[in-house]
């Protein structure tokens, strides 16, 4: 069901890789609600994922640009905004890669230059989408900006490895530019704190099928989808939270303010009966 509450606004979507990327659901989402969009990727994730099949048949405008490479993003907001004749109004960064969970590097033993990277895609490339931005004056005042953020921020998971640190400077970020944003140019910037979902840079992580069993015993209305992240994302960048801004906002089904529920519970005295019965 569409509110038309983007009706008029024009956006930018980092990071639909394919149809799994909660990008994806959030570019659909912005369609349905009356939003002018335009999606950008690496040239190299393009040619992986089927990004290119979604743009051509909804007839949107796919502008090629790394996240890390300030030229490009230059490039990037120039293009949308001739496109669009006029500045944007919203902007989804949903961009991470690690390359040492890719390289199964545990955290006692990671590759720095591999950490540097993984801190440049997932975390300082959002400081670049707002600088540049910034720069280029390329946002409307009451304008939108919003990046996805997961609680290994504040609470240390398994397996998430070097991932953790790029989300607690990714949220970092969200408050310092969000007070010059706000203060100078009355623009939002926030992180949204998703559940555990599957996707392709979800899969990396070891154990995740666990993971997300655990994210849905423990949180008392179960894992949000993609889909409905796609519909957080959708009121931040309507007209509806205004004064929203430097907040990271958790979307996780009560996770993140759960210490043990019964259903967790419930599995955990099972396996102790197993291992009291072998
Ligand atoms: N899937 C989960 O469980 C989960 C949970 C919480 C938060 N998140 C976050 O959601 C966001 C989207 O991830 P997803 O799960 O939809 O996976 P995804 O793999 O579909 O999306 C990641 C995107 O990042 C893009 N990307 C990588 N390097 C880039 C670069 N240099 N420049 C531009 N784009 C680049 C990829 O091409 C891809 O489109 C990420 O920030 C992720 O950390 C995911």
């Amino acid at each position: 069901m569409s509110y038309n509450l983007l009706r008029g606004k024009k956006g930018i979507i980092f990071g639909v890789l394919n149809e799994m990327s909660i990008a994806w659901k959030v570019a659909e989402k912005c369609l349905e609600e009356g939003a002018d969009i335009v999606l950008t990727n690496t040239e190299l994730s393009i040619r992986m994922g089927n990004v290119k099949e979604f743009a051509q048949k909804n007839n949107i405008l796919l502008i090629p640009a790394d996240a890390t490479n300030c030229d490009d993003l230059e490039r990037l907001f120039q293009e949308a905004m001739q496109h669009f004749g006029g500045k944007v109004d919203f902007i989804l960064h949903s961009v991470a890669m690690s390359l040492n969970v890719r390289k199964k590097r545990p955290y006692d033993d990671l590759d720095y230059d591999f950490m540097h990277k993984t801190l440049d895609i997932s975390a300082i490339s959002f400081h670049k989408v707002l600088q540049v931005a910034k720069k280029l004056d390329a946002i409307n005042e009451w304008g939108s900006v919003v990046a996805l953020s997961y609680v290994a921020a504040q609470r240390t998971m398994f397996e998430y490895n070097e991932m953790a640190d790029a989300k607690a400077m990714l949220e970092s970020i969200a408050r310092s530019f969000g007070y010059i944003y706000g203060r100078e140019k009355k623009i939002r910037v926030n992180t949204i704190s998703q559940s555990p979902t599957v996707t392709t840079a979800g899969s990396g992580i070891k154990g995740f099928d666990s993971l997300i069993d655990f994210a849905e015993r423990m949180s008392p209305l179960g894992n949000a989808n993609a889909e409905e992240c796609a519909n957080y994302c959708i009121t931040l960048f309507s007209d509806l939270t205004r004064k929203v801004t430097m907040q990271n906002l958790f979307h996780d089904g009560g996770f993140s303010s759960m210490g043990m529920s019964f259903r967790a519970m419930h599995q955990y005295n099972k396996s102790f009966e197993n291992e009291k019965e072998e």
